[in-house]
């Protein structure tokens, strides 16, 4: 019989499709030394009694108890990793402002890097707490400090995708924090990435550079170019925020004279391992660059109720075919749950497909179509975000990384809803969805190693 690193045994949810939810009632996962999964045999499987004979007495063997669950871990595609400092505050004034009043200001304190030490301790560790296993941040303007939060992750087991930001045109940045110019933008940067590969070589679980101009509004041309080419010569991933609100997508349309989308890909920016953040204004014409350039929208739906000036047509772009993942957007989304968003990205789409304003007839209220499940949701949190960043993470099936949360429906403190023992497992699923908090998930793993533990 094969030699297998782990094994783990339980009942798992994981997606069959965007819309399907797919419950694995108490299969075994067989897990490789590089904390891949290598088979799932179901109870009817013929080798499934031999493999319980020969593992369920070894250290290596893990069976969930009662009441427990495999969830993948959560793919969070858009976090700003300083404005943790800020979560829960500001949420008063529009984007522009709030950049200018409270954001840059807060950024700009990780030059100091004791400060970003004990922020980005603190943030990594609660993520992981809320069963996130990959993360793709945004850092500051500073290469020591975002070099530094992707020495954490790499420490804590997360699978972290940093980029540095950058941020170098004079006139649309304050002076106390931006680039020093277009040259050391894009020599930090470089430097950058040169470091997290480097880093990536002894990292289990991954760690990856990605080239982050914030937004069009940020940079000069020339380095949104020279970025350009330095995901190509590197190979890395990109993140940016595209078509956010209505101030920063007529600004890119006033300067190029075209939506961001084709601006972003005239500098070589759109690629199959690029994840735009928000994008609620893209037009068809530019959804379709996204389906044809593999580009994935990074939907944060708590921060578009704050920043955004609308709710996203999530439904019509997956129509499209564009991929899609959910991010948290800390901290123009107050919350750190992926759990948080993927309830609030059903409750925006069924606000869009309702309308809002009372005054007009209800036929004319909203936008037919619009709503998504919470199956859907789940999909954008897991297999959805695993596609937008060409990992193979987020689902729970041969050769993806075992990357899950352990939630515990049966906690005494947290008890769900549960009363009848013959609930159906895709009810069960759905009260997870809805129901569960951090207390709920008792551990979390990570390329088959446990970084969270309650
Ligand atoms: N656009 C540019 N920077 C930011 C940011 O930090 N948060 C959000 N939501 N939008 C941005
Ligand atoms: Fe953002």
């Amino acid at each position: 019989m094969k030699e297998y690193a782990q094994i783990f045994q339980g009942t798992a949810f994981t997606s069959q499709s965007p819309k399907e939810v797919k419950a694995l009632k108490d299969y075994l996962f067989c897990i490789d030394e590089n904390g891949i999964i290598e088979k799932t045999v179901a109870p009817e499987d013929i080798e499934y009694q031999d493999l319980l004979e020969a593992y369920q007495y070894k250290d290596h063997f893990h069976r969930l108890s009662k009441g427990q669950f495999f969830l993948p871990g959560f793919i969070d595609l858009h976090v700003h990793a300083p404005q943790w400092a800020q979560s829960g505050t500001a949420l008063d004034i529009p984007l522009y402002d709030w950049l200018n009043t409270y954001t840059f200001p807060l950024e700009a304190k990780f030059s100091d890097l004791e400060f970003a030490n004990a922020v980005y301790e603190d943030l990594v560790n609660h993520l992981l707490a809320n069963g996130t296993t990959t993360v793709l941040y945004f850092a500051t303007v500073h290469k020591e400090s975002s070099l530094l939060l992707a020495k954490i992750c790499a420490k804590k087991g997360q699978r972290g995708l940093v980029g540095k930001v950058v941020m170098d045109d004079p006139v649309q940045n304050p002076d106390y924090y931006r680039d020093e110019n277009t040259e050391t933008a894009l020599k930090d940067t470089e430097e950058f990435i040169v470091a997290v590969k480097e880093l990536a070589k002894t990292t289990k679980q991954g760690v990856y550079p990605v080239v982050t101009p914030r937004f069009i509004p940020s940079c000069t041309d020339d380095a949104l170019n020279g970025l350009g080419k330095l995901a190509a010569k590197y190979d890395t991933h990109i993140q940016s925020h595209c078509s956010e609100g209505d101030w920063e997508h007529n600004y890119v349309r006033n300067r190029f004279g075209k939506n961001d989308a084709f601006a972003l890909n005239d500098f070589g920016l759109l690629k199959d391992k690029s994840v735009m953040a928000h994008c609620n204004f893209l037009s068809d014409d530019d959804a379709d660059l996204f389906a044809k350039t593999g580009t994935a929208v990074g939907h944060c739906p708590l921060s578009n109720a704050y920043f955004a000036n609308s709710v996203i047509p999530l439904a019509h772009l997956h129509s499209k075919g564009v991929e899609i993942g959910l991010g948290t957007d800390i901290s123009a989304g107050f919350s750190p749950s992926i759990f948080d968003n993927a309830r609030q990205a059903v409750i925006s789409s069924r606000m869009l497909e309702e309308g809002v304003n009372t005054k007009l007839p209800a036929e004319k209220r909203g936008v037919p179509d619009s709503r998504i499940t919470i199956n859907e949701a789940f999909f954008l949190a897991t297999a959805g975000g695993g596609e937008s960043l060409s990992l193979p993470i987020g689902r729970l099936e041969k050769n993806y990384a075992w990357d899950v949360q352990i939630i515990d429906t049966a906690l005494d403190s947290a008890k769900l809803p549960l009363f009848d023992s013959h609930e159906n497992l895709l009810d069960t699923f759905q009260k997870i969805m809805y129901l569960v908090k951090p207390e709920n998930i008792r551990e979390v793993w990570v390329q088959g190693e446990q970084v969270h533990t309650r």
